[in-house]
């Protein structure tokens, strides 16, 4: 696609309406853009320096950049790549604004944002003027108003820009999305998700000495779900939103927050700073989405409270229902006893997605990273659209804004069409493969 053809398709938004398959790995050496792709990576903390790793491990991809706030960290990441027998990143690092100098003086086809959240849209913004690929992590945005800049920029420069929401790449998802465009659930009715991870003990704050970390903060000043991309992920397209349906509105209300005071009385005693602290988030928030088309969708926050891992999706439609908790499916056309649970697993390897034909799973977070950074590289590469365009990844993103504004009215809000109508005629998109 050329430059021309490429801006036309984002202005119209055609980039909704076409299923587009993803330039195969097989593809990449007879492909005249195989070229190397030259990637910047923005802020190498935990996650940056997980993708600065996965992304050695693609072909036809080199590190050429990185910037953070800490020298250590920066230099770690490019140490990094130097093991690896690669050419060393040329390295950023001053302020909080040292990106801009990169983005200008680099020549990058894309960079990968895995800073603290309050820049993500900043720097998506900026990398998008400056004519080069943003994949942003999750969220996109911290208010819906830097997520319609992040859409109408991207329209106006023909940039797309993808939210690296890895869970919408996950194996399972994806076999669920095969078999849900297959017609096996029926009309879908009711989704249900979560996200159900104990991050008090490691990611808000210090696991040994229980010092704030950079998102803690959010729990002090705001109530309100803070992290839904990896919950709705996989459902926006399980649900054809943005492709057919869209969210009209979210009603969210929130617990009472006792889970992080209770945590750091347990494990570091009444007097600790952090223990009698007054945190506004609660502990468990709980959104309903209402669709266009009739579909409900509830999502949970649950992100302090001590439990294992979980994000309970459930598809539920006319001729079934798959429940990924309970690792089961029933399906009325199918299922050979009536009313009774079958086994996923035999599905998802009978439905596999065409993107999981390797084992990856010695990759972070099971292959899923992986599987999605390969995608990213090779829309970059061929300067196409992101697997998930900007309308999905501002949907998603616009929860964590609209969720606090509910609770705070306790009353429903109504939900933007990002889309502005082309939800109506758009088709499915998102992992489209005709194999299938
Ligand atoms: N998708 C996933 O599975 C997943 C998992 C973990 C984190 N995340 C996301 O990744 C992001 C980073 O989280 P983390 O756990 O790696 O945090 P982290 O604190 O370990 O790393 C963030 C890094 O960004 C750097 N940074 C911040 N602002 C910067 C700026 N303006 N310029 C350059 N560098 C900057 C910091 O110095 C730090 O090293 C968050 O948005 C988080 O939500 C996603």
């Amino acid at each position: 696609m050329n430059e021309l053809n490429r801006r036309d398709f984002m202005k119209t938004g055609a980039v909704a309406t076409i299923g587009i398959g993803v330039l195969s790995k097989s593809a990449f050496a007879n492909s005249e853009a195989a070229k190397t792709v030259k990637v910047g990576v923005i802020g190498v903390g935990g996650r940056g320096t997980g993708h600065v790793t996965n992304l050695l491990t693609i072909e036809g991809v080199e590190v050429a950049a990185v910037c953070d706030l800490f020298i250590e960290k920066a230099e770690n990441a490019a140490a990094i790549c130097d093991k690896a027998g690669r050419k060393k990143p040329k390295i950023y690092c001053k302020d909080l604004t040292t990106y801009k100098e990169m983005l200008e003086k680099e020549k990058l086809d894309a960079v990968i944002i895995a800073t603290y959240w309050e820049s993500h849209a900043d720097i998506g913004l900026a990398a998008m003027e400056n004519g080069t690929y943003p994949g942003i992590e999750v969220p996109a945005a911290l208010t819906v108003e830097n997520t319609w800049k992040l859409i109408e920029t991207s329209q106006r420069t023909g940039i797309p820009c993808m939210m690296l929401e890895n869970w919408s790449f996950r194996q399972d998802n994806l076999a669920a999305l095969n078999m849900k465009r297959l017609g096996m659930f029926g009309e879908i009715v009711h989704c249900h998700c979560a996200h159900s991870h104990d991050c008090i003990d490691h990611w808000f704050f210090d696991s040994k000495t229980g010092e704030q970390k950079w998102p803690a903060k959010y729990l002090l000043n705001y109530n309100r779900d803070q992290y839904p991309t990896h919950a709705v992920g996989p459902i926006i397209s399980w649900m054809d939103i943005n492709r057919g349906d869209r969210f009209t509105e979210i009603y969210s209300t929130a617990s009472a927050s006792k889970g992080i005071n209770s945590y750091f009385k347990r494990k570091f005693g009444n007097d600790h700073p952090n223990a009698n602290l007054k945190y506004k988030q609660g502990d468990i928030v709980t959104s309903v989405l209402k669709t266009k088309m009739g579909k409900t969708l509830v999502i949970n926050y649950d992100m302090q409270l001590p439990r294992p891992y979980s994000n309970r999706w459930l598809l539920e439609g006319t001729k079934g229902v798959y429940d990924e908790e309970k690792a089961s499916i029933y399906l009325i056309d199918q299922s050979p006893e009536y009313h009774i649970w079958e086994p996923w697993k035999p599905y998802e390897q009978k439905y596999n997605h065409k993107w999981w034909q390797g084992d990856y799973s010695n990759q972070s977070h099971g292959g899923t990273d992986y599987v999605m950074l390969c995608q990213f590289i090779d829309a970059v590469r061929e300067k196409g659209p992101t697997p998930i365009d900007v309308y999905d990844s501002a949907v998603m993103t616009a929860i964590v804004e609209l969720s606090g504004i509910s609770i705070e009215k306790n009353a429903p809000v109504p939900f933007p069409d990002f889309t502005k109508g082309k939800w109506e005629t758009n088709k499915p998109y998102f992992a489209m493969d005709k194999s299938i």
